[in-house]
């Protein structure tokens, strides 16, 4: 079995201007920089992008990440941005149907799936988000959704494409709330995904794909999370908008 390399990725959400993100970026690459243990990636928002690309141009382990693409190549699409936009800023990994995106912008699982195909074809890694909201925790229906958010979401990749695929595990329920997730829920979730990957997809496939967990992470509930064996990483939004609490977030989700 190949091991698979935790991701700590950043959510930066609507925050930090470009003034913000160039001192935010500064202090993680001297505190974080060459950290090889796991894969870092910042994703600020589209307007700090190019300052943050230059700023990790120079040699350090740390990726940039977007937070949302088009599912479209080019056009009469207002306000939106495309693949080969975030190319051509190095971007490496996109967030995809954030359950922000679902609730406030109407995604559902078809521009999930949409969305993916163009960060695939345009060799930008997707991060695709998915879990469950409370009242779908406590009705006990979380299994099948979670089921259909991949099912939908994953329709028609190929095994090539599912290995370029992050998944990070999200139950609405817990992002911005304080409310994390329990290790043994969230393993308990990772596992259910893995297992279902494995039958959507192939057994090989469900081995190698990385799941994050992400849901208010913290420096003091990282590492217990983390060191759960289908948990591979995290997806952190308000604690990762300071250096020293995402940079101990990395380093505890790091020691076992
Ligand atoms: P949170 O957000 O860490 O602030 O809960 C996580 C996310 O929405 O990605």
């Amino acid at each position: 079995m190949i091991p698979r390399k935790k991701i700590i990725a950043g959510n930066w959400k609507m925050n930090k201007t470009q003034a913000e993100a160039r001192v935010l970026v500064e202090d993680l690459l001297r505190d974080v920089g060459r950290f090889d243990a796991a894969e870092i990636v910042l994703c600020p928002p589209f307007t700090a992008l190019a300052a943050v690309s230059e700023l990790l141009s120079a040699e350090t382990n740390i990726r940039l990440g977007a937070q949302n693409l088009n599912e479209h190549a080019s056009g009469a699409y207002t306000g939106e941005i495309s693949a080969a936009m975030l190319k051509e800023l190095y971007v490496r990994y996109v967030i995809i149907g954030h359950s922000e995106r679902r609730q406030y912008y109407k995604e559902d699982n078809a521009t999930v799936n949409r969305k993916t195909k163009a960060a695939l074809a345009a060799e930008i890694k997707p991060i695709v988000c998915i879990g469950e909201t409370l009242p779908e925790r406590e009705g006990n229906t979380w299994k099948k959704v979670l089921e259909t958010q991949l099912t939908e979401g994953l329709a028609g990749f190929a095994e090539a494409e599912v290995h370029d695929i992050v998944l990070a595990y999200e139950p609405v329920w817990a992002i911005g709330t304080g409310k994390t997730a329990t290790p043994a829920q969230a393993e308990e979730a990772h596992q259910f995904i893995r297992t279902h990957l494995g039958k959507l997809v192939s057994p090989a496939a469900a081995e190698r794909v990385r799941i994050q967990y992400g849901g208010s992470v913290k420096p003091e509930n990282a590492r217990e999370l983390l060191n759960q064996p289908n948990i591979d990483g995290a997806l952190v939004g308000g604690a990762s908008l300071d250096a020293r609490g995402f940079t101990s977030i990395i380093k505890n989700a790091c020691a076992s």
